[in-house]
C-alpha cells in the first residue's frame, strides 16, 4: 500500500516537473516587440520583392544573383545547386501572406525542376528538391510530389560509398572522393524518404554520412574544414582543405552554418544525443568567436585576413539564425536563451539596412551582402537565393516558436 502511494506520488511529482519545464520552455523566450511587430510587413515586403523578381525571369530559368551596377539578373538552369530555393521561398511567402500570385509562381517554377529527380551527378538534391517539393508537400500538396522526392532520395543514395561512409559531394577525374560540409544539408531528404516508405536504408545512409563527417570534418575547437578528400580505394582521409574559404585551416562562415543546421536536423530525426552535443559544440564555436561582430552577421570567413574590413555574409547569418531557432528548443534553459537571443539579434540585423534591400531595388531579392565564392571571385557581396530562403524560414520559425 505504502509502495503504491509512493509510486503515485512520484508520478505526480514527475508530471508536475515535466509540465513546469515545458511551461518554462514554451514561454521562456522573450521576443523583441519591434521585430515581432514587423513580421507581417517583412513577409509582405518579401512577397513584393519576389513579384519583381518573377517579372524578370524567363521561362525555365531560376534566379541566381543580381548585379546592381549593370542592373543584370543572373539566372541558371534547373541543375544549379540553388534551383530549389526560389520555389521554396515563394512557398514560405505564400504561407505567410496568402497571396495567390506567389503560389502560382511557385507552382509554375516547380515544373522545370521536376527532371532533377533523376540527376545523379550532384549531391545537392536535398537543397534542390527538398527545399522546393518538400515545402510544396506541406503548403500545396499534389500526389506526384511524393514520387518526385522519393526518386530524388534514390538518386542521392547512388552517390553513397560504404567504403568511405559518405555521399560523394563533387565528382573528380583524379583518384579522390570529395565530401564538403555543405552535404550535411542534403540528409533531411533521406529522413523524409524513410518516414514515408519505412525503408531504413535511407536513414542508415544519412546516419553513416553524419558519423563519418563528425569523425573527419571537425577540428578540436569544433570548427569544420570545408572539403575532405578521401581515398576512393581505402576510404582513408587524403587531405583536409578548403574551396570557398580563406585558407585550408580557416573557418569559412557558411560552412560552419551548414554544420550547425545539419547536426540540428540530425538530432531532430534520430534523437541521438551525440548529434545534439555536436550541434551545441558548433554553436559555441560560432557564438563564442571573438570575430563574430556585434550584429552577429559573420564575416565571410571567421579568419578572413582583413577583419574588420572583410565582407559579411548575410546568407551565413540567415542559416545560423534558422538553425539556432530550432536548436534552442532542444537545449537547457541557459543555452536556449543564448541561442534564441543570438538568432533574434541576427534577424533584427537582417531585417534592416544594410542587409535588407530597399523595396523595389536589388533586382527583387530580399537581402543584400552575401558572399558566394570569394577565392573564385564569383558572387561577391551580392544577393543570393539561399540567403532569402533561410531568412524567410527563420522569420517563420521566430513567429511560431
Ligand atoms: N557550396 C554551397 C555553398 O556555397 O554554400
Amino acid at each position: 500500500m505504502l509502495y503504491k502511494k509512493t509510486f503515485w506520488l512520484s508520478c505526480l511529482i514527475g508530471i508536475l516537473t515535466i509540465s513546469s519545464t515545458y511551461a518554462q520552455k514554451a514561454t521562456g523566450f522573450k521576443k523583441d516587440k519591434a521585430l515581432l511587430g514587423s513580421l507581417s510587413q517583412q513577409f509582405k515586403d518579401g512577397g513584393a520583392q519576389y513579384k519583381l523578381l518573377a517579372a524578370r525571369l524567363k521561362a525555365d530559368r531560376f534566379p541566381k544573383t543580381y548585379y546592381a551596377k549593370t542592373d543584370s539578373l543572373e539566372t541558371s538552369g534547373s541543375g544549379w545547386w540553388c534551383s530549389g530555393f526560389y520555389p521554396g521561398t515563394l512557398f514560405y511567402l505564400y504561407r505567410q501572406t496568402h497571396d495567390k500570385a506567389l503560389l502560382a509562381e511557385a507552382n509554375r517554377i516547380l515544373l522545370p525542376l521536376e527532371k532533377e529527380q533523376y540527376n545523379k551527378s550532384t549531391h545537392d538534391l536535398g537543397f534542390m528538391m527538398y527545399c522546393s517539393f518538400g515545402n510544396a508537400l506541406k503548403v500545396d500538396p499534389k500526389p506526384r510530389y511524393k514520387q518526385i522526392l522519393l526518386n530524388s532520395a534514390k538518386s542521392l543514395c547512388t552517390r553513397f560509398d560504404p567504403k568511405v561512409g559518405c555521399i560523394k559531394s563533387w565528382d573528380s577525374k583524379k583518384p579522390e572522393f570529395l565530401v564538403i560540409i555543405d552535404n550535411m544539408m542534403n540528409l533531411e531528404l533521406l529522413f523524409w524518404a524513410t518516414r514515408v516508405t519505412g525503408d531504413s536504408s535511407f536513414y542508415k545512409i544519412a546516419v553513416t554520412h553524419a558519423n563519418t563527417t563528425i569523425k573527419n570534418h571537425f577540428r578540436a575547437d569544433y570548427s569544420s574544414y570545408h572539403v575532405i578528400d578521401y581515398n576512393p580505394q581505402t576510404g582513408a582521409v587524403q587531405q583536409k582543405r578548403t574551396a570557398q574559404g580563406y585558407a585550408n585551416e580557416s573557418a569559412w562562415a557558411r560552412g560552419q552554418a551548414w554544420g550547425l543546421y545539419g547536426y540540428t536536423v540530425m538530432y531532430r530525426h534520430t534523437r541521438d544525443k551525440k548529434y545534439l552535443v555536436q550541434a551545441n559544440h558548433i554553436a559555441q564555436f560560432i557564438l563564442g568567436h571573438p570575430n563574430l561582430p556585434k550584429d552577429k552577421i559573420p564575416y565571410w570567413d571567421f579568419n578572413a585576413p582583413d577583419i574588420p574590413r572583410a565582407l559579411r555574409d548575410a546568407s551565413a547569418g540567415a542559416v545560423m539564425a534558422s538553425a539556432l531557432l530550432e536548436l534552442c528548443t532542444y537545449t537547457d534553459k541557459a543555452m536556449a536563451q543564448r541561442y534564441f537571443g543570438s538568432a533574434q539579434t541576427m534577424l533584427k540585423s537582417l531585417s534592416a539596412a544594410p542587409y535588407k534591400a530597399a523595396l523595389g531595388s536589388n533586382g527583387g531579392f530580399i537581402l543584400q551582402h552575401s558572399v558566394g565564392h570569394i577565392p573564385q571571385g564569383t558572387e561577391v557581396d551580392v544577393p543570393l537565393t539561399y540567403a532569402d530562403y533561410y531568412f524567410m524560414e527563420a522569420l517563420e520559425r521566430y513567429k511560431t516558436l
